[in-house]
This record gives C-alpha cells, structure tokens and sequence, in this order.
C-alpha cells in the first residue's frame, strides 16, 4: 500500500470536473482517505511548491494556484502515486496520451487540471501540508 496526495486545481473546480477525476482515481480501484475544498493563499501555495522556488513559473504556477478553490485529497493503494500519474499524464496536456485526465480536460501547461505527487518522499511532504492524522481514515 501506498500513499500520494492529488489537488483538483483552480481550473479544475472552475470547470466543474472535481467529480471526473475522483472518477477516474476510483475506478482505477484507489480509495480517497482524506478530501476537501479549500483555497490557498498565495503564501499557502508558496509554501507547497517551495521545490519549484527557483523555478522562473514559481511565480505565475502560484498566483494560479491562488485564484480559485482547490480540491485536495489523500490517496490510497498499491502502486498508488505511478497509478495517479498515470491517470494524469504529462505534464503539458499537448504530451498526454488520449484518455488521461490532462488530455482530456487541461488547457495548458500551468492550467493543467490535476497535481499528483511525483515520488514517495514528495508525497510524505505533501499529505501533511493539508492533512493532520486525525483527517485521514
Ligand atoms: P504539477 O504537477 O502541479 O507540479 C508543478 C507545476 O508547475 C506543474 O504541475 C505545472 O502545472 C507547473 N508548471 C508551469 N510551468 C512549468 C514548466 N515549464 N515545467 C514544469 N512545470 C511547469
């Protein structure tokens, strides 16, 4: 069993998709173990992309990810964090393969629709900057 941290990103919840992708994740047999709508501060969503500070689209990746409600939840299963990026697909949705959920429903690079943890120790970071243990079940 594995654990990862996925976000429906403002233009996600703006498109109304948050049920889409929860879609997806269930039916690939993975189980959400913690959810909820909030909306970042700037400084929140500083603070969970603090990776990609030296990055030059740190700035504008958290304006967006700022602007509008998010949808941020806990995920469980084998092989879960490959298994949602897989889900996922590349980065860019011009790269994702048919039938991912950025091919299907991002616009762009920055507007890509989904966040997944990239690796065990990004998840670790990542499911405590939104859930305490009480909130996971
Ligand atoms: P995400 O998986 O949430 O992790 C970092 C985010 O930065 C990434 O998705 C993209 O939405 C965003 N981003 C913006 N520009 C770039 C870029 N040039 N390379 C990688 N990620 C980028």
């Amino acid at each position: 069993m594995q654990r990862t941290l996925s976000i429906v990103k403002p233009d996600g919840t703006a498109k109304n998709v948050i049920g889409d992708v929860i879609k997806r994740f269930e039916s690939a047999g993975l189980k959400i173990i913690a959810l909820k709508r909030i909306k970042l501060s700037k400084e929140e969503a500083k603070g969970f992309y603090i990776v990609h500070k030296a990055r030059p689209f740190y700035d504008s990746l958290t304006d967006f990810m700022s602007e509008g409600p998010v949808v941020v939840m806990a995920i469980e299963g084998d092989d879960a964090i490959a298994k949602v990026r897989d889900l996922m697909g590349a980065t860019n949705p011009k790269d994702a393969k048919p039938g991912t959920i950025r091919a299907d429903l991002a616009t762009d690079l920055e507007r890509n629709t989904v966040h997944g943890s990239d690796s065990p120790e990004s998840a670790a970071f990542e499911i405590p900057y939104f859930f305490s243990a009480l909130e996971i079940i």
